[in-house]
């Protein structure tokens, strides 16, 4: 983590397409080593504005600079800087992983026999790596799009809806590896997604954007705080009755019942209150758990839709 400039930064970008405005003035901007979430639901402009990040395609208006480069101006310079994976990895399916590496090492200069393995080891895929591709989950295809992404040291790592198709295990490999490399190599992410719940375990802060406008942007630990008002879960015996009780004592709480225990929202002081009472009254207590407010209550509070997965 660094308090210098901003790896990147946009200004009013947009994007028109035939009288029809698809990314509406975004600006905002990402500091180095964290990792950046774009949310929106689909069609909200994401892989739009990540063309446009990466010079795929060009701005209606607007700027976009990394690492202090204007794209526009300074193209190459500002490239050198990013690594990307717009849509998904081409990869060659009858080629094992290394060599895969080994052909898009080519389209840069200087990479090393060396830096491969320490983008190898980087990604976990060493003992794999003389596999052929074909043979690969789809978590260890995307990290080897991610090592491929990655062999030219970028300073800014850009991956457009990285987890689709990656199953449960697959998604939390992805994102304890994403998390790695901003905490320890110093690289930034900017990633991608249409998945609430992902976004909340993936990022430090999360840009809502919704039809081609900026709707909010999120710090990550504001929300998952434990304290102020938030949701809170008790797993207990006799979950309705129990329910009822707490309910009747805290009807701001918006008490609600399941079959296992009940959830409510709550002040962290009122937290040991109640443990007390349900122990007091009888109930067994099997677990209390403070969640925070979900990025999905802020989502909604924000775009006012229900446009969410
Ligand atoms: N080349 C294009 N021509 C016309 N409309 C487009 C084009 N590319 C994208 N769109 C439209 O722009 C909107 C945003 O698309 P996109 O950036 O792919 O959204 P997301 O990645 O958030 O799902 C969608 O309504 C899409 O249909
Ligand atoms: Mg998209």
């Amino acid at each position: 983590m660094s308090n210098s400039a901003p790896i990147l930064e946009l200004r009013n970008v947009t994007k028109r397409i035939g009288g029809k405005t698809i990314v509406d003035h975004l600006s905002f901007d990402i500091p180095q080593g964290v990792v950046f979430g774009l949310l929106g639901p689909n069609g909200a402009g994401k892989t739009t504005t990540i063309r446009m990040i990466t010079g795929l395609i060009s701005m209606t208006e607007g700027s976009v600079k990394i690492g202090g480069l204007d794209v526009n101006s300074r193209f190459e310079d500002a490239m050198k800087l990013m690594g990307g994976i717009v849509e998904n990895p081409e990869m060659y399916k009858y080629l094992t992983g290394y060599q895969n590496l080994i052909h898009f090492s080519r389209m840069h200069e200087g990479i090393s026999k060396d830096r491969l393995k320490e983008v190898i080891d980087l990604v976990g895929l060493g003992n794999r790596i003389h596999d052929k591709v074909k043979r690969y989950s789809l978590g260890m295809r995307q990290r080897l799009g991610v090592a491929q992404a990655l062999m030219h040291r970028p300073k800014l790592l850009i991956l457009d809806e990285p987890t689709n198709g990656l199953d449960p295990a697959g998604i939390r490999e992805l994102r304890d590896y994403l998390r790695r490399l901003a905490r320890e190599e110093g690289i930034t992410v900017l990633v991608s997604s249409h998945l609430l719940s992902e976004m909340e375990l993936m990022c430090d802060r999360v840009a809502v954007i919704q039809t081609g406008k900026l709707v909010g942007i999120q710090e990550m630990g504001d929300i998952t705080r434990a304290d102020g008002a938030g949701h809170v879960r008790f797993d207990i015996s006799r979950p309705v009755e129990g329910a009822e009780i707490i309910g009747r004592l805290y009807p701001e709480a918006k008490v609600l019942a399941d079959t296992s225990g009940f959830e409510a929202i709550l002040e962290r002081e009122e937290i040991p209150v109640i443990i007390e009472q349900l122990v007091k009254e009888g109930f067994r207590v099997y677990g209390v758990k403070a969640s925070g407010r979900s990025l999905e209550d802020k989502f909604l509070e924000m775009t006012g839709s229900g446009q969410i997965e």
